[in-house]
């Protein structure tokens, strides 16, 4: 496998990081992931723009332009021969001795990888997922797209544990999203309701795309908190990311949804995913 890491493409085995790098040392850094269907890039300029936001939030230099960045990850798709998978990237505040405050003289250290793995015919779109509600017990900016992850590696872990493959993080009541995932819900009248942004959520583009061909759709959109018993109580779930577009939730704490089955308007909005990334 070819990963990318400062400036150079090379074996993975061969890619190092020193130790005193802030990401290893403070998880001082951000990250992206984007879905490639066909050897495409999807929605990679919205990705881009999200990085762009979170490093500015977070004060670390952007070291490329976008431009730069779309050359880098269509090369590193190139150089794996990957037609379908997943683009990770970070960029952290570089290499210093350990210290709090901002390094004076650090370059940002930015690394890259792809994993091969099938989106479009994933098993999980036609037999749906089970999901477990745990405690959201992340910081108060889930708005920056920071590599500490470790509530959610937490929660997913509970939820692996539970039989689940996915988390739904709740916060008084109200679920907030999943752990690396948007949380959706239909109701018994066919309303897709979805919490709005703030920084109690990671923006989702995978969301924003949904939103957006679910308008054009015509099918009716709440933009509104739900808590966990109207999850209950729902018709269909399903979550969305960029490495699995839209996955349908077919059990809530154990607790089949709707007939126990992918719903109706969630195998449409898939389809009209999948159309729109082809
Ligand atoms: N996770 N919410 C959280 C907390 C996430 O980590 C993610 C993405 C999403 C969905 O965002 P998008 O549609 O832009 O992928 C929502 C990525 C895929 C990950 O960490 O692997």
């Amino acid at each position: 496998r070819i990963v990318f890491l400062n400036g150079s493409f090379l074996p993975l085995e061969e890619a190092r990081v020193p130790f005193m790098d802030r990401g290893f040392l403070f998880g001082d850094g951000v990250y992206e992931g984007i879905g490639v269907l066909d050897g495409q890039l999807i929605d990679n300029d919205a990705h881009l723009e999200r990085l762009e936001r979170s490093l500015a939030e977070v004060r670390i230099r952007n070291p490329y332009s976008r431009a730069e960045w779309t050359s880098l990850q269509e090369e590193i798709v190139r150089r794996n021969g990957m037609a379908e998978g997943f683009i990770y990237f970070q960029v952290t505040r570089g290499v210093a001795e350990r210290d709090f405050f901002f390094p004076e003289n650090a370059e940002p250290t930015v690394a890259m990888f792809t994993q091969a793995k099938a989106i479009a015919d994933a098993p999980a779109a036609h037999t749906g997922i089970a999901v477990v509600t745990v405690p959201d017990q992340r910081w108060a900016r889930r708005d920056i797209k920071s590599i500490n992850l470790l509530a959610q590696v937490l929660a997913k872990q509970a939820a692996k544990e539970a039989g689940a493959q996915e988390a739904w993080l709740v916060e008084e009541g109200y679920v907030t999203e999943g752990g690396s995932s948007s949380g959706f819900i239909v109701t018994q009248q066919g309303s897709i309701v979805v919490r709005p942004l703030s920084n109690a959520i990671l923006p989702g583009i995978t969301r924003k795309s949904l939103l957006r061909l679910s308008e054009e759709a015509g099918i009716p959109l709440e933009e509104r908190r739900f808590t966990v018993e109207e999850a209950y109580d729902a018709a269909e779930a399903f979550l969305t990311s960029a490495s699995n577009f839209v996955l349908p939730i077919v059990t809530i704490d154990g607790r089949p949804v709707g007939d126990g089955k992918p719903g109706p308007i969630t195998k449409r909005l898939r389809e009209l995913y999948l159309s729109m990334a082809r």
